[in-house]
């Protein structure tokens, strides 16, 4: 009789087990999101947004470093809190939270929502377009999306790496952000909209990846390396005087 392999389980809960390991430390390792975070807080506040009365939540929120921004720079109700991981949520557990996958779409209390924010979440979804124009459908007339996502060409130089060393990229596929601003266009009215480009320093391979483990954003759809894989890719790491350059989409939109 024929071995059958048990199939893999969907990548949601390698995602999951990914950031739970990484959950205790988030906060402090987390500097690209803190700073997206604080950045689309001061956008709220130079705004002056108003968000009408109604469910306001953080979508992918983990430990809620978005949330806490949110809240300082609007002020009002608080975020729920919507995330996967429990090991993230629990970092926080004196604020509204719900352990939800987004990939089932989004939880019937948001329907009718004042406020969809999410940060650096969208892209670990199946479809990121398609879940973005669920989420702008079920904000109410006049409700704000406020979104940060990494894209599409980010991190050139670990794919360049990959393709000198002959090994696959591991690295997450990211969301291209043309679709991602047609999806919100369509309902909504765009009031923000930034590509940007972030320059990190080059660590060089090894801790690199290290730093992406200990964030728990290791999670790869395709097969890890073997340990003659990861050899050759760090070879072909380049020196630190290139730079890690991530691009992040930054949008706010008002539903019409
Ligand atoms: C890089 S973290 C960002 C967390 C937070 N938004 C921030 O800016 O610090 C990505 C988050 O997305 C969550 N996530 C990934 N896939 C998810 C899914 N299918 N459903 C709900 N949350 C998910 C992870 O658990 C994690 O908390």
């Amino acid at each position: 009789m024929p071995v059958l392999k048990p199939p893999p389980p969907p990548f949601s809960a390698a995602v999951n087990s990914c950031f739970s390991g990484g959950a205790s430390a988030y906060d402090s390792n987390a500097r690209l999101q803190s700073a997206i975070a604080a950045r689309l807080e001061r956008l709220c506040i130079s705004q002056e947004l108003r968000l009408p009365r109604g469910p306001r939540a953080d979508l992918g929120a983990g430990s809620g470093l978005l949330s806490r921004a949110l809240e300082r720079g609007l002020g009002g109700e608080a975020f729920l809190r919507v995330d996967q991981c429990e090991a993230l949520l629990r970092q926080d557990t004196q604020v509204p939270q719900l352990q939800w996958d987004l990939n089932d779409g989004l939880p019937p209390q948001l329907e009718g929502a004042a406020c969809l924010a999410s940060s650096f979440a969208l892209q670990w979804l199946e479809h990121p377009p398609l879940q973005l124009q669920q989420w702008c459908s079920s904000l109410q007339q006049g409700g704000w999306l406020l979104l940060a996502v990494p894209t599409s060409g980010s991190f050139p130089l670990w794919s360049e790496a990959a393709s000198h060393a002959g090994v696959p990229c591991t690295a997450l596929e990211l969301p291209d952000a043309d679709p991602l601003i047609d999806r919100a266009q369509q309902q909504l009215e765009i009031h923000c909209l930034q590509r940007l480009r972030f320059s990190r320093p080059n660590p060089g391979g090894l801790a690199f990846l290290q730093q992406i483990k200990t964030l728990g954003a290791q999670a790869s759809r395709g097969p890890q390396l073997t340990a003659g894989q990861l050899r050759r890719l760090l070879r072909c790491w380049p020196g630190t005087d290139q730079a890690i350059l991530w691009n992040v989409l930054v949008l706010i939109g008002q539903k019409r």
